[in-house]
């Protein structure tokens, strides 16, 4: 069975975005800096092996509706998806009329988007979670496998926080893997299981 890995780049101080994200600025007013690991001048053999193997384990994508909305088409992932043509389950209250081959819209929640994600990454895939209240939601409820951070070192100071509202109890984590580069801290955790 797919296991599902919620896998983000969050500021030092808990952000997945810099303040008054939107379409014009996906990642929030001066959040790119989260993302210059995956794309800037900065970006290190190190940093590629990780994306390297992010995309070889994607299987599929669940997203909430803002990521969907502030990063599909033209001036984000174009064509595709964040991973090209994975597919993304993406959880929302009302579908857009647009069909598209790569994005499916789930209004019954978080559980049945990993559900159908998990049907389609096959045996050995993993199913990627994107935006924060979506991971929380899959947090809270136990069906996250692993925490994938990726740390950057910056204060951000406003924003999206990553771990707002993950259900109102510990969740124990295990430190399975550390790659340090000057970009960024790429940490993998197993959600520990009682
Ligand atoms: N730093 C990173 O690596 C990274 C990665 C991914 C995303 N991001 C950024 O994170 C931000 C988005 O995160 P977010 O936490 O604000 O939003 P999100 O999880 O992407 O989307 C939240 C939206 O999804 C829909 N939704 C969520 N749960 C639902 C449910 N149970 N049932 C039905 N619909 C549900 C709702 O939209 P509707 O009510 O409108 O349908 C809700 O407002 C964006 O700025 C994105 O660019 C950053």
């Amino acid at each position: 069975m797919a296991k599902v890995a919620s896998s983000m780049s969050v500021s030092l101080d808990g952000y997945v975005t810099g303040p008054n994200d939107s379409r014009e600025h996906p990642l929030g007013e001066g959040g790119e800096r989260l993302h210059r690991w995956l794309w800037g001048e900065d970006h290190t053999p190190a940093d590629a092996e990780v994306i390297g193997e992010m995309v070889g384990a994607a299987g599929a994508v669940v997203m909430g509706r803002r990521s969907y909305d502030f990063c599909e088409g033209d001036g984000g992932w174009g064509d595709g998806g964040p991973v090209g043509d994975t597919p993304c389950f993406v959880v929302t209250h009302e579908p857009p009329a647009t069909a598209s081959p790569v994005f499916t819209f789930v209004t019954d929640g978080v559980a049945s988007a990993i559900a159908k994600a998990k049907a389609v990454a096959g045996d050995d895939g993993w199913v990627g979670l994107h935006g924060a209240t979506t991971a929380q939601q899959a947090l809270a409820a136990g069906l996250v496998d692993e925490v994938q951070v990726h740390l950057i070192p910056v204060l951000m100071g406003a924003g999206v926080r990553l771990f707002d509202d993950i259900g109102g109890k510990p969740i124990s984590l295990e430190r399975t893997r550390v790659v340090e580069t000057p970009q960024a801290t790429h940490i993998r955790f197993r959600v520990v299981r009682d």
